[in-house]
């Protein structure tokens, strides 16, 4: 499939509606973690370098359609300024005056921020009404939110409509080619290691897989499911009960297509498991989980193997889901050591999912593998074969007006 890309575009004077996905954690009205925004640098860098007047309009957070001062995009506006050594200037709406005023303020070259999209509830509801306001003051839409490709919302979606399609970031663009690549044409042999909590949030992914894959490693709190599937006793770990009978058909199924799943062969367990805090750590002599203990990480024979599986010859590797609780102080050995054997492999390896990413970042280890995604729910969708709506959108028509 392919999208017109960003670098074909000649947007000098033209103001570009510029979507892209700056949801980046704060703490007050500090940025944690600055990444999202500085992963569509480059995009926003080509678009001022050509002339565009850039008109940056993403979400933050979850504010149902109301105006949360907590979640104001201020503080990245000033934060993009800083990244990119030049004021941001930031209009107080998405739409309406501010939104026209900060358009009509903007020369050639210049950047600006709209406050968060998500402050109308016609953002999320994709309302045509909303899309054709938030497209008004502008003449082409580039879509770099690559972790907001999913979402069927007036800004992913309406405003290319509005605006006749549209055109691929740099972010996006890197993105689609590297995850695509693990759809399209993986090199072979292929290993998927999954982990997270929910197989149900992983039911089109792991489907998918089965038919591309050679091997999947099944580690984290999901894991505890497909075991208690399998008959294994797996004492106090969280498991999905309603899901004993899917885990069990996507093993069957992955049996069916002569695709090894591999589940742990031994634990570190919790007496006790608080948020991020685990109490009384031991592991297990084997596959069972004690009674009243809970599962938090894969053991040191599960690691060894799991290397052992993750050789020189290995070619194609994704990684979604940390396969243990990482956050807690003596639960990490496995999602570490995992992520440490990754980073030196000569395969194409690729992170997916927020979770992972946060892992690679913490183990200091997130610039070592050939891609880490900046989507959580979007890499999932399209790593499983879902048209996510924003791509779709991008390739409505002509383009501009
Ligand atoms: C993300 O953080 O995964 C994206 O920004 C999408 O956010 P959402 O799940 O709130 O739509």
């Amino acid at each position: 499939m392919s999208y017109r890309s960003v670098r074909d575009l000649d947007p000098k004077g033209r103001v570009v509606f510029l979507r892209v996905d700056f949801n980046v954690p704060l703490d007050g009205t500090s940025i944690t973690d600055d990444r999202r925004i500085r992963a569509s640098l480059p995009t926003i860098r080509l678009l001022a370098e050509r002339g565009a007047r850039v008109l940056c309009a993403s979400h933050l957070g979850r504010p149902k359609g109301r105006r949360v001062a907590e979640l104001s995009l201020a503080p990245v506006a000033r934060r993009l300024g800083e990244l990119l050594g030049r004021e941001v200037p930031f209009a107080e709406d998405c739409i309406g005056a501010p939104a026209a005023d900060l358009a009509a303020r903007l020369g050639d070259g210049k950047v600006g921020l709209l406050e968060n999209l998500r402050f109308h509830e016609g953002e999320t509801k994709g309302d045509e009404a909303f899309a054709r306001a938030l497209a008004a003051p502008a003449d082409l839409f580039v879509n770099d939110a690559f972790g907001a490709a999913h979402r069927a919302h007036a800004s992913v979606v309406g405003v290319p409509k509005v605006l006749g399609g549209g055109w691929v970031g740099l972010l996006m663009e890197k993105e689609i080619g590297a995850l695509t690549r693990l759809v399209d044409a993986p090199e072979r042999p292929y290993v998927a290691i999954l982990g997270g909590a929910k197989v149900s949030d992983k039911i089109r992914l792991i489907e998918r897989l089965t038919e591309r894959v050679d091997r999947i490693l099944v580690g984290g709190a999901m894991a505890y499911t497909f075991l208690a599937a399998a008959g294994h006793p797996v004492g106090a770990s969280r498991i999905e009960e309603d899901r004993l009978d899917l885990a069990r058909e996507l093993a069957a199924r992955a049996a069916e297509r002569g695709v090894a799943l591999e589940l742990p062969l031994d634990h570190v367990t919790a007496a006790r498991v608080e948020g991020h805090a685990v109490e009384d750590l031991q592991t297990t002599d084997g596959v069972a989980i004690p009674d009243g203990r809970c599962g938090v990480d894969i053991g040191p024979r599960t690691l060894e193997h799991w290397r052992s599986l993750l050789g020189t010859d290995v070619r194609t590797v994704l990684w979604n889901g940390p396969v243990g609780l990482f956050e807690a102080a003596g639960a990490e050995t496995g999602t570490r050591a995992l992520a440490e054997h990754l980073a030196g492999l000569p395969a194409f390896v690729v992170l997916g999912g927020g979770d992972t990413a946060a892992a690679a970042r913490r183990f200091g280890l997130d610039d070592r593998f050939d891609h880490v995604s900046t989507g959580g729910g979007a890499a999932l969708e399209l790593l499983s074969g879902i048209d996510l709506p924003g791509l779709a959108a991008l390739r409505l028509g002509e383009g501009g007006r």
